[in-house]
């Protein structure tokens, strides 16, 4: 090596590393009515007074299922090598099962044959939140067929796609759906109970693992689950809040890993919900324990946990940091806690790979873009540290083999409706046009550098 030889940087990324963008149907795509698909719980949801800021509804969103061409030349542009979206089951199934609606899985399969002719590796997430509604209307999440309605919408797909499609995720971030939708009701289905969200998870689980089952029958690439995990830190070192620390993360952070990869809940579930809470029959667990190919983890947050018996149902709850920065959602940035989970995962279920399959943040941004384009630093500094706080997690051994940043556009967010911006790319949501923010010039240029860029910033 001659003295001039480039030093390579602090911050090099494997060559076969993942660099992607993350979105989901309900949020981008629009159309939900289109071409004979069946309505979602997500339509009805938000056509519903009342529950979705401003009454904003999908209805449009980001026209995506009209101008998902463009969409997959941005990613190509930006550099971007993988792409994880979601299938909307009421566009295949209309029904939720049955009769499968061709039109509605044609879409989905032009879609992955301009990915692979760009060079981005499709991500196939088979469940983000948007449930058809006829099933929901048979009891959704609570009803235990599920778990087999689940495995053969999962089928259909993996006979379709799995030729070209070599990551699947089965649910995204099933806590949310528990506790969103099920205990709090601020996401559909809207339900305010304290028996129902261990119900849900459970067949949740169920139907995740029948799914893995189907696909080892069917499938000959990869297949795994997304959570989303926030470390917990006690407020202090008093009995009081290890214990609640212990509580809020086994029902957060464990609640789902710990039956998919050792087979059992963790014991504060039982403390958690009371008499709420079940037991369940021993084969519920063989199905749900499968081995899975990776962990998909979102990460937004952490927080810092103290006792809080008035807080449902973990009676634990976050104490304010006042001196650091947060989001418009209210989520405190503390990149260090994305290492921390990372490690975390390895050391508890025996160091699997692992994506990272969402980070980023809202920030306020204008609803029309400017002419000299839109700079976000906030955001841009968001990435620039979760990827160094990435690269500490894999500098440590963790398998960490991709990320995939929330979002690639401004998009529906949920019971915020179009009011916070997570895109790396604005929406102008009058005239649909796309423009790339600071941001995602940064990512584009970290992207090409395989991290070096992260050293710059
Ligand atoms: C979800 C996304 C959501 C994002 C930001 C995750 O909980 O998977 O659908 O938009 O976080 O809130």
């Amino acid at each position: 090596m001659t003295a001039d030889t480039a030093k390579p940087s602090r911050f090099a990324f494997p060559d076969s590393f993942l660099w992607g963008s993350a979105t989901s149907a309900y949020q981008i795509e629009g159309s939900p009515l289109a071409d004979g698909a069946g309505m979602s719980n997500w339509h009805r949801f938000a056509h519903t007074p009342g529950r979705v800021r401003d009454g904003d509804t999908g209805d449009l969103a980001c026209d995506h299922y009209r101008r998902w061409r463009e969409d997959v030349a941005l990613m190509r542009a930006l550099g971007m090598n993988a792409y994880r979206f979601s299938i909307s089951w009421s566009r295949v199934l209309p029904q939720g099962r049955g009769t499968l609606n061709a039109q509605g899985l044609a879409f989905y399969d032009r879609l992955v044959d301009a990915l692979l002719e760009h060079d981005v590796n499709p991500m196939i997430t088979l469940y983000h939140w948007d449930l058809p509604a006829a099933l929901e209307d048979r009891g959704g999440w609570l009803n235990p067929d599920i778990a087999h309605w689940f495995a053969d919408y999962a089928q259909i797909l993996f006979r379709k796609f799995d030729d070209r499609v070599r990551l699947w995720a089965t649910l995204n971030e099933p806590w949310v759906v528990t506790d969103g939708g099920h205990l709090h009701g601020v996401l559909a289905p809207g339900h305010r109970s304290l028996f129902e969200p261990p119900i849900a998870a459970h067949n949740l689980l169920r139907a995740h693992g029948a799914a893995v089952q189907a696909y080892r029958a069917e499938g000959r690439h990869e297949i795994g689950i997304v959570v989303n995990l926030e470390p917990k830190y006690a407020a202090s070192d008093s009995e009081a809040d290890i214990a609640a620390t212990a509580r809020a993360e086994a029902y957060m952070n464990r609640q789902f890993l710990d039956p998919v990869f050792l087979g059992r809940y963790p014991d504060e579930m039982a403390e958690i919900f009371g008499e709420a809470w079940r037991r369940w029959p021993a084969q519920d667990f063989e199905t749900i324990n499968q081995s899975i190919d990776f962990v998909g983890i979102n990460y937004y947050t952490r927080a810092v946990t103290k006792h809080d018996a008035r807080a449902w149902p973990e009676r634990a709850s976050r104490v304010p940091q006042p001196r650091a920065t947060h989001t418009e959602t209210q989520w405190e940035v503390y990149p260090q806690g994305l290492t921390d989970v990372l490690e975390w995962v390895a050391e508890r279920y025996g160091n699997p790979p692992v994506y990272i399959t969402e980070n980023g943040a809202a920030f306020y941004d204008p609803p029309v873009a400017p002419e000299d384009g839109i700079d976000d630093p906030l955001r841009m500094a968001y990435l620039r540290d979760h990827l160094r706080a990435a690269h500490a997690a894999l500098e440590r051994g963790v398998d960490l083999r991709g990320y995939f940043v929330w979002s690639l556009l401004d998009n529906f967010e949920w019971a915020h409706g179009f009011s916070k911006r997570f895109g790396i790319v604005h929406v102008d949501y009058a005239t649909e046009k796309r423009t790339p923010k600071a941001s995602a010039r940064f990512y584009s240029k970290v992207i090409a550098t395989r991290g070096a860029a992260l050293e710059m910033a």
